[in-house]
């Protein structure tokens, strides 16, 4: 058994970040699943299909390359949104299971984050985390990224998405955002990135620990 840390959570709570230093910690693989929604997203607009027919998602979930997914192209306000219109459809959902649990299966171990990897890709992951913070900081931490990256961002509007990104994931009938019931939750609301870091490494401790002297002496 390889060991798997799931890391979900709402938009721009800082899971990425979180997960990225957990992997680079422990040595673990890492896997933003947002990016494969988001590349089904790109292929859907590539080929100029609508992002509000299931078959035009399902082709594009079907032909996407996981090694794009550090195109700046994906990471667009306007391709999160699209990615998550197009991850609510059960057959977007199911063409990128499979990808995402032999990914988990990378030894010694992956750190994986999105909004279902504790509920429906990694159930018996091995540590669980599900990241919040107020919509109101989210949305503050993404102004000053954009803005510190040169852009102009209007914070309302920027506020206004995540909100709206939020319900939509949370609504959705298929694997919607919903902290897995053994997950251990952390808001990061009022943690900078290091103590949030410190916060999610001493949660996830004693798990992974766990796990690695059960793989020693197996
Ligand atoms: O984490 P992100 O912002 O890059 O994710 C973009 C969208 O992809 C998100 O709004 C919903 C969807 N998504 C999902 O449905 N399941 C995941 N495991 C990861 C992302």
């Amino acid at each position: 058994m390889t060991i798997i840390i799931a890391v979900d959570g709402t938009a721009a709570s800082g899971k990425g970040t979180l997960a990225k230093k957990l992997a680079a910690h422990f040595g673990f693989h890492h896997l933003d699943s947002g990016s494969l929604y988001r590349l089904v997203a790109l292929g859907v607009v590539e080929a100029g299909g609508d992002p509000n027919k299931e078959e035009d998602a399902l082709a594009a979930a079907r032909t996407i390359i996981p090694a794009r997914a550090s195109d700046p192209a994906i990471r667009t306000a306007g391709m999160g949104n699209i990615a998550s219109v197009v991850s609510a459809y059960p057959s977007v959902r199911a063409a990128l299971l499979e990808f995402q649990r032999t990914f988990a299966k990378r030894p010694p171990g992956a750190v994986i984050d999105g909004r279902d990897i504790g509920t429906v890709v990694c159930p018996d992951a091995t540590v669980k985390l599900f990241i919040d913070a107020r919509s109101e900081i989210r949305a503050h931490r993404r102004w000053l990224e954009l803005s510190a990256a040169g852009k102009s961002p209007s914070e309302v509007e920027i506020l206004a998405d995540i909100q709206a990104r939020d319900a939509r994931d949370r609504s959705r009938a298929v694997a919607p955002l919903v902290p897995a019931p053994d997950a251990r939750l952390l808001d990061t609301s009022d943690l900078a990135i290091d103590a949030a870091f410190a916060a999610a490494l001493a949660l996830v401790k004693p798990g992974v620990e766990n796990a690695l002297r059960t793989q020693a002496k197996g």
